[in-house]
């Protein structure tokens, strides 16, 4: 009997390591960006840049054309790798096959960007004290100034996704004098304003004060670290085949993201959980909590006494849109429940030059197709083309 007993409880526990031992994972999941430009065909070189305040980010470059130098930047909890894991297909990929000088950027926290001159990522706080706002004002300052530099040209084109747009809005606004370095910007998913967000993503964030004070009590600044138990949770999870893909891509992702399983299949989810969710700071977060309760696309507030010390003023002051005279593209996804298209049509009208705008055309389109879909080609690829020649 007990022999019984103990059986079953061995089989419990190892049930989980032996289903990830039966099932093999996709070879894609698990190489990092440059085993992946390799492998589909390319040479990848990898620098490190080292923003004012001591960041050490790698960013990835697939040298092409003189003067044909685009650079790629990701959302939150995400990476550079998102632009290269669609393969063949993949945004990255494609600009290469055509020629492109191709950068993609990594902004501090995850994976690439979780070094620093001389703060430890694994034992001073501080190193976590960041959000969007140091995401735009000094890790894309850098990086463009770093390709900038090693191009020799005077002004390069950027490609940003969701909260890669939003570090260009505050770069844009906070530092106009990048407003000559880039010389054409195209927003993928834009975030700037979120004042109509629905239920879910509604509801949690006007929860979210309280679940900031309860990780602020455990003390946790870094979210969803590379192997964390967390983040291998929810890797094991979620790559277990089409069980998984429902449960977290359908039931977990899609309240949040936008329903629209024809785009991202099975498969591929795999290959995405071995990427994503990439780390990121709690405070990141809390930046657009604020954003969205506030109704304002404005600094990060640290209440009065620090707001006062920090802005000179008590309530933090919005970003100046009206300092943007980059060419804009703004691309917006109907189903995207983060870029809400009303939103962006608000940054639309406050920006002081007209932008182009496209409203993807497939009523599903939603936040993370815009660098996963399987016919990205087909919808969004012609409008990215087509801005970059404009924006030439
Ligand atoms: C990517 O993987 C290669 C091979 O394992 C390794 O040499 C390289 O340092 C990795 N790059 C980064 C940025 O982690
Ligand atoms: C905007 O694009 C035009 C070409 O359409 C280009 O001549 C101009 O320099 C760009 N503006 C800025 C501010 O870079």
């Amino acid at each position: 009997m007990s022999t019984i007993i103990s059986i079953t409880v061995i089989l419990l526990v190892t049930l989980p390591a032996s289903l990830s031992v039966l099932h093999t994972r996709p070879e894609d999941a698990k190489l990092n960006f440059t085993e992946l430009g390799i492998k589909y065909g390319h040479s990848v070189e990898e620098h490190d840049v080292v923003t004012e305040d001591g960041y050490i980010l790698t960013l990835f470059h697939i040298p092409g054309k003189r003067s044909q130098s685009i650079l790629l930047i990701h959302g939150i909890f995400d990476s550079a790798d998102t632009f290269i894991i669609r393969g063949q297909l993949s945004l990255v990929l494609t600009m290469a096959n055509k020629g492109y000088d191709v950068w993609a950027g990594n902004t501090r926290g995850n994976k690439y960007g979780r070094r620093h001159t001389y703060l430890d990522p694994d034992t001073d706080a501080e190193f976590w004290d960041f959000s969007l706002h140091e995401a735009g004002y000094y890790d894309l300052a850098a990086i463009v100034d770093f390709v900038l530099e090693w191009t020799d040209e005077k002004s390069i084109r950027t490609i940003g996704h969701s909260q890669g747009t939003s570090a260009h809005f505050v770069l844009l606004s906070t530092r106009p004098e990048y407003n000559k370095k880039i010389k054409g910007f195209i927003a993928l998913a834009p975030v700037a304003f979120l004042n109509n967000l629905i239920p879910p993503v509604s509801t949690v964030t006007e929860v979210g004060p309280v679940i900031n004070k309860f990780l602020k009590s455990l003390g946790i600044e870094e979210l969803l670290r590379d192997q964390s138990a967390a983040r291998e949770l929810i890797e094991l999870i979620c790559s277990q085949g089409i069980i998984s893909y429902d449960l977290c891509y359908i039931l977990a992702n899609s309240p949040f993201l936008g329903f629209d399983s024809k785009r991202i299949e099975p498969d591929f989810w795999e290959v995405i959980t071995g990427h994503c969710p990439a780390a990121t700071s709690r405070k990141s977060l809390v930046h657009f909590d604020q954003i969205a309760l506030s109704k304002r696309f404005a600094n990060y507030d640290y209440g009065t006494l620090e707001n006062f010390r920090r802005y000179k003023v008590l309530v933090p002051p919005s970003y100046n849109l009206g300092k943007i005279t980059t060419n804009i593209s703004l691309i917006v996804g109907q189903n995207d429940l983060l870029s809400r298209v009303k939103d962006v049509n608000n940054l639309k009208s406050l920006l002081p030059r007209e932008p182009k705008y496209h409203l993807m055309e497939p009523i599903l389109w939603n936040h993370v197709d815009f660098v996963w879909a399987n016919d990205m080609d087909v919808y969004l690829y012609p409008y990215i083309f087509s801005s970059l020649e404009d924006f030439e």
